[in-house]
């Protein structure tokens, strides 16, 4: 990469976030920094990313040093008027709220000479969350500084852009038509598998749910096909596009139908991006015997949906799908079926800095999503 101009904060997952920024911008316009952060080639909008948290512009990179001496040229930054909001976030600093207090003030101090800011401290840890800057409205009417340190190399950005947490939640827990059942996917986890899809390609979804994908392909501005075994979900699905129609506007054309994920018929030129059936809802883990059968009765039907699917797809179609994976005392249990892939026509995607298998839970959940993604071939 020639030069680093942007810094991507990744979410709770960093590998996901990785993965995703390769997708999206190629693997050699990314490097990752540290942990949690990756520098970035190109401005990618935020709102296209569903495991990025913060999106910035890189004004200092070079040597760590104090965080009370910032080696910032304050007239790179972008003051707002008036009293405006100022916040300081460190990533990857071994630092207390106190530091990160103290770092502020000293910067707060500095800039009188171009105006005067309020400063914004986080609430908790030593980063200001999305919500903390939208509440203070701190990218609308000043900026937030973020240090990111990997080491002894240090990098100063200013944010162009933040998770929309609000926007998320409307378009999922604003959703008319909601199954806890069913396990509904996050619609930043559809943002990521359908970013692993050729941009603008239309979707299909064989195991709709919801329609949580549909819905993320129609808001991305591709045409949406979608199944269910389950007419009841079938119209789930539907209630909730046409509510997306009404609250956003015009969208792209999409069609949904009741079928059988085994022996549907896709629609030709489509990207396959689904959720498959995560097995029976768990709240509490089970034994090795129960797991055994349910992996038994899951991937039986993984496999012959995915054979249905490889006997139409053409060779080079994308296929993004989540599978589930159980979590016993601390160590994860698969599916199985990643050996039998290339049998049945597919290879998996590689990345070059995101370390696989992909995996997304949150820290309580028993049964996990493996994200698999493919390519027929
Ligand atoms: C985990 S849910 C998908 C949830 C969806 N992503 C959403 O956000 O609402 C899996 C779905 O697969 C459906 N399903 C189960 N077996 C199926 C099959 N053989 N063919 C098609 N759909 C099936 C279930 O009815 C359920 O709606």
């Amino acid at each position: 990469m020639s030069h680093n101009k942007y810094i991507a904060i990744l979410g709770r997952q960093p590998e996901l976030g990785l993965a995703e920024l390769e997708a999206v911008v190629g693997a050699d316009q990314v490097v990752p920094f540290g942990r949690a952060a990756a520098l970035v080639s190109s401005l990618v909008d935020i709102d296209r990313l569903g495991m990025t948290i913060k999106f910035a512009k890189v004004i200092y990179e070079g040597a760590l040093t104090d965080l009370k001496e910032l080696p910032i040229d304050i007239d790179q930054l972008p003051f707002g008027e008036g009293k405006s909001p100022f916040a300081l976030s460190l990533y990857g600093v071994q630092a207390s709220r106190r530091d990160c207090e103290a770092a502020g003030l000293a910067l707060k101090k500095r800039f009188k000479q171009r105006g005067s800011v309020r400063l914004i401290q986080p609430v908790s840890g030593v980063a200001v969350t999305a919500a903390g800057l939208k509440r203070n409205k701190v990218l609308a009417k000043g900026f937030e500084l973020l240090v990111v340190v990997n080491g002894s190399h240090m990098i100063l950005a200013t944010t162009v852009g933040v998770q929309d947490i609000d926007a998320y939640a409307a378009r999922d827990y604003g959703r008319p038509a909601r199954s806890a059942g069913v396990g509904m996917l996050p619609p930043k986890l559809a943002q990521f598998l359908l970013n692993m899809t050729p941009a603008g390609q239309m979707v299909a979804d064989p195991f709709c749910g919801t329609g949580v994908v549909l819905q993320e392909a129609l808001l991305a501005g591709r045409a949406a096909w979608g199944s269910d075994l389950e007419p009841d979900m079938v119209e789930m699905t539907r209630t909730n596009l046409q509510w997306l129609a009404q609250q956003y506007g015009e969208i792209p054309d999409w069609n949904i139908q009741v079928a059988d994920a085994r022996n549907v018929t896709l629609p030709v030129g489509a990207a396959v991006v689904s959720e498959g059936y995560l097995g029976p809802a768990l709240a509490v883990a089970p034994g090795l015997d129960q797991l055994r059968d349910i992996k038994q009765q899951t991937a039986q039907l993984y496999r012959e949906v995915l054979k249905n699917w490889a006997s139409q797809l053409p060779n080079g179609a994308t296929v993004a799908l989540c599978s589930p994976s159980w979590r016993l005392n601390g160590t994860w249990h698969h599916l199985g079926i990643i050996d039998e892939l290339p049998k049945m026509g597919y290879s998996l995607m590689e990345f070059a800095h995101a370390t696989t298998p992909l995996l997304y839970a949150r820290p309580d959940q028993i049964v996990g999503r493996r994200l698999l993604l493919m390519r027929k071939s």
